[in-house]
């Protein structure tokens, strides 16, 4: 059985930062983002019935030993609900650039719980998918839905948490946003979003207020994207993403994504601010920055921040579609 699957990263604008289950993925606070339309991951999976172990390649090479141990974790849950054992080739392709901070990892595992979900027989809606792409990588929850998702943070640990965490679409026609991402830096991060969140969990003291802050964030934005106010919407995302690189800032030892070049970026999208272009900042585990604007502003977003020292390239996306089932398989397509 060969299945191939197909799914986008997306960017949080209140953010998922801290697990009150660590196992499980499941988070402290809900969050909500948008699907992007660029650098989608591909992945096929195939279960021939004969291979000892896993075989995990990424862009045509085996996949590095951190990767594969997360697949195979992985294909272990979904192996378990199918009462399945058979290993698998898993196949994985990501069009965009490896350290952009574009989250692949959310993309990664929103086409593989598609893929292997259905190459190992188990028929899961599309929330039962976004419960089961939490299990990878929590972010992966939202990338399951195209456009503006949230990810209700659930109630309870254990069986009532998993049933009750999982992301849904929300409807945003009065919406029509871009995201021009700023690369500034595309060296691996010092420290792991996984590591960063854990540790600023159990030290930073600006880690309650935080969360408090992101729920009251959640709920104000939900009504932002209900009334189509822009403005409103790119002002909570940018002040929920300050904060929470505020509660790193407070974890011991600290975490610091901040690069010279960040700092550029954001200066200059204040500055666009008074020039009256309506742009908002966000930033995730990294030093990059992604700039929420209307889409009829994109191309000045991105002119204003081609030409600073430090941003190595800047990409402009638009809202991008769910993870979906397709026809090609990932070794086909080329690494780009
Ligand atoms: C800063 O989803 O990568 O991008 O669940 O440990 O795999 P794990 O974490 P991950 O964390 C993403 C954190 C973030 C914010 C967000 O996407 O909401």
């Amino acid at each position: 059985m060969t299945v191939t699957a197909t799914a986008h990263p997306n960017i949080a604008l209140v953010k998922y930062w801290g697990k009150r289950d660590e196992a499980q993925h499941l988070p402290v606070t809900s969050s909500l983002s948008l699907t992007l339309d660029i650098f989608p991951t591909t992945t096929t999976v195939t279960v021939p019935g004969d291979l000892a172990f896993d075989v995990v390649t990424l862009g045509g090479e085996p996949a590095p030993d951190a990767v594969a141990g997360k697949v195979t974790a992985f294909l272990d849950l979904v192996r378990e609900r199918a009462g399945d054992r058979r290993r698998a080739l898993v196949e994985t392709v990501n069009s965009g650039p490896m350290g952009a901070g574009l989250a692949s990892s959310a993309a990664g595992f929103a086409a593989l719980a598609v893929a292997s979900a259905s190459a190992y027989g188990l028929k899961l809606d599309r929330r039962g998918l976004s419960r089961l792409a939490r299990r990878g990588s929590g972010s992966a929850a939202r990338s399951i839905f195209g456009g503006f998702a949230v990810w209700r943070r659930g109630e309870g640990l254990g069986t009532a948490g998993d049933l009750s965490s999982h992301a849904e679409p929300v409807s945003a026609p009065a919406l029509d946003p871009a995201l021009v991402v700023a690369v500034v830096d595309t060296r691996e991060k010092a420290v792991s979003s996984r590591e960063a969140m854990r540790r600023t969990v159990e030290t930073s003291p600006f880690y309650r207020p935080w969360a408090e802050s992101s729920e009251r964030d959640f709920h104000d934005m939900l009504a932002a994207i209900d009334g189509g106010d822009l403005a409103a919407v790119g002002e909570i995302a940018e002040r929920n993403a300050l904060g929470m690189h505020a509660t790193m800032l407070g974890a011991r030892p600290p975490v610091r994504y901040f690069a010279p070049g960040s700092m550029r970026v954001l200066d200059r999208v204040t500055r666009l601010r008074a020039d009256g272009v309506a742009a908002y900042a966000t930033m995730d585990a990294g030093p990059n920055v992604k700039v929420l604007c209307a889409r009829g502003d994109g191309a000045t977003v991105a002119e204003a921040l081609h030409g600073l020292a430090d941003v190595m390239a800047v990409h402009v996306a638009a809202p991008g579609p769910g993870a979906m089932r397709t026809g090609v398989p990932a070794h086909t397509r080329p690494v780009s």
